[in-house]
This record gives structure tokens, C-alpha cells and sequence, in this order.
């Protein structure tokens, strides 16, 4: 059986959302701020997160899997669904549930900056920076985690749990 045990509740994730909201706020004040979820995980972070900025954004999804030959060093990422804003000239915001070992968001990076944007910086509400292997620097971070697997607020595990309004870590009896 599943165990679910809590990470951050409602309050908490709020909490956090209102401290990024602010400084993404304050940063982006007299740019072209175009905000790109990463699909799927990213939607609620992203709906909540919009509703506290104090600018105006553009918004867009990015679609992002990874396939590999077992070992985690030898995962490739491929875009399964591309942005559609033309982003030449603005300011990307890439907006991350979690980033684990940063392989998918480095790749997203990349894939957006040889779209000629103005910059390029990375959004994410969870960071388990201690399984990362690749340089991602993460620029907006919410909360930091140990390992483990988290699920809700958009974290699925086999695609169920994101339902959930608050985050936990997810353990098998
Ligand atoms: P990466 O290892 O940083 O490339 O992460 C790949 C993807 O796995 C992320 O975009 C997340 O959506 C997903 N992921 C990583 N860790 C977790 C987790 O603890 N719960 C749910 N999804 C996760």
C-alpha cells in the first residue's frame, strides 16, 4: 500500500508562490516576460503562480520525455510538443514542477535559447539538487528536497496523485 506523508500543505505552497511571484515580478517589471510550462507537471504550479505576478506575461507549454538505454547518464530528452510563441527578442521564464537530476531542463534551455530570446532563466517550485547531473542552474527555486518521490499539486506518479492540493513524499509499506 502507498503511504503518502506531507511535504508542504496548502499554506505552505502558497507561501512559497508569493515569494516567486515577487521577485519574478520585481525582475521582469520593464521586460517581455513570456512564462513556458513544462507539460504536464507544471499546470498548477503555473495557474497559481501567474495569479500572483504583478506584470504582464505571455504564456506557453512546453512538451518534454525522456528516453534512454538504462542508465541515467545515457537519457536523451526530446521536445514531444513545441511552443508556439515566437519568442526572438523576449524574456523566457521556464516554469518546473520539480527538477531532479536537471537532464530534461537543461535540454529545454537549450532548446528555447537557439530561439534567439533575450534570456533564457528557469522557474522551479521543488529542486532535489542532490541527484543533479547536469549544470541546470535553477534561478527561481521555491523549496528545496531531499531524494525521494514527491506527488501532487501536478506530480503524478503513473499519472495519478496530481489532483492533490498539497505535496508529499510518496513511500510503499
Ligand atoms: P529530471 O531528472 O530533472 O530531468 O526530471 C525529469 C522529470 O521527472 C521532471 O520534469 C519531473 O516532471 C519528473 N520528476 C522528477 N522527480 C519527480 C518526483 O519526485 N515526482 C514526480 N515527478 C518527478
Amino acid at each position: 500500500m502507498p503511504i503518502l506523508s506531507p511535504v508542504l500543505n496548502k499554506d505552505e505552497i502558497e507561501a512559497v508562490i508569493t515569494g516567486i511571484a515577487e521577485n519574478i515580478s520585481f525582475d521582469y517589471r520593464s521586460k517581455n516576460l513570456v512564462l513556458i510550462g513544462v507539460l504536464k507537471g507544471a499546470f498548477v504550479f503555473l495557474a497559481d503562480l501567474i495569479r500572483h505576478l504583478t506584470i504582464d506575461v505571455e504564456i506557453d507549454f512546453i512538451g518534454a520525455a525522456s528516453y534512454g538505454a538504462g542508465t541515467v547518464s545515457s537519457e536523451q530528452v526530446r521536445i514531444t510538443s513545441d511552443i508556439t510563441i515566437d519568442v526572438a527578442g523576449k524574456d523566457v521564464l521556464v516554469v518546473e514542477d520539480i527538477v531532479d537530476t536537471g537532464l530534461t531542463l537543461g535540454f529545454i534551455r537549450d532548446h528555447l535559447a537557439a530561439k534567439a530570446p533575450n534570456s533564457v532563466r528557469i522557474c522551479a517550485l521543488l529542486d532535489k539538487h542532490e541527484r543533479r547531473q547536469k549544470n541546470t542552474y535553477v534561478d527561481y527555486v521555491g523549496h528545496g528536497v531531499q531524494e525521494g518521490f514527491l506527488v501532487g499539486y501536478g506530480l503524478d506518479h503513473a499519472e495519478r496523485y496530481r489532483q492533490l492540493p498539497a505535496i508529499y513524499h510518496l513511500k510503499s509499506e
